[in-house]
């Protein structure tokens, strides 16, 4: 059901490195995200999808986690993704940075969906090294990385709580660092 899909559909620090992606696992989520909105229909979102353990390894670097916690320094060691989806823009066929930035979260949100339906998950990545990832990926001058999606085997439990006394949205974990808690705003404080 939808409404058990995007609850469980969690930013997951921390995955079963055991667990790899084929190409058409990855393809199957991009051609889902294809068919989705876009603004205008104009459609300039292109994506790059590493799944090798080698180009994985070499991307990992280049992406930021959890900033809210840094001296956590996630995912731990032996707990990393093992593919990542890359949201580019074709500046070629849209060139405005901003207009499409909604297309960029709807897809990445389809994509994350159609992996949590299959019993994978990920996370979304707008902190990433962006001259780097470029390089590394051989993109052409007009093609832009907008957003990275880390995937994986989810491998640690994340509990939806509500915002601290003080009114604090901030994720935090447990002591053990295993559990990880998300504040969310109730619904009386969001309605206008
Ligand atoms: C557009 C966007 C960019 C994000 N970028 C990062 C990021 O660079 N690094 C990271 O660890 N999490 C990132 N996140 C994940 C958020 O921190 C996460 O969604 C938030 O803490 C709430 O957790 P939840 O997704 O489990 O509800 C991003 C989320 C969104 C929507």
């Amino acid at each position: 059901m939808l409404r058990d899909l995007v609850l469980k559909n969690r930013s997951y620090r921390g995955y079963d490195e055991s667990y790899r992606f084929s190409r058409e696992e990855l393809l199957d989520f991009v051609d889902l995200a294809r068919q989705t909105a876009a603004s205008a229909n104009i459609q300039p979102l292109k994506y790059h999808i590493a799944y090798e353990k080698e180009q994985v390894d070499q991307i990992q670097p280049l992406t930021r986690w959890a900033g809210s916690l840094p001296q956590l320094n996630l995912p731990y060691p032996g707990t990393r993704p093992t593919a990542f989806i890359t949201i580019c823009q074709d500046m070629n066929i849209g060139s405005n940075p901003t207009s499409f930035l909604p297309d960029v979260g709807i897809t990445a949100q389809t994509i994350l969906l159609a992996a949590t339906e299959k019993g994978l998950g990920g996370c979304m990545i707008g902190s990433f090294e962006k001259v780097e990832l470029k390089t590394l990926l051989n993109l052409p001058e007009h093609i832009e990385p907008k957003l990275v999606i880390a995937l994986g085997k989810p491998a640690e439990e994340i509990i939806l709580t509500e915002p601290k006394e003080d009114g604090s949205v901030k994720y935090y974990r447990s002591e053990d660092g295993k559990t990880h808690y998300v504040p969310k705003r109730k619904l009386e404080d969001i309605i206008l």
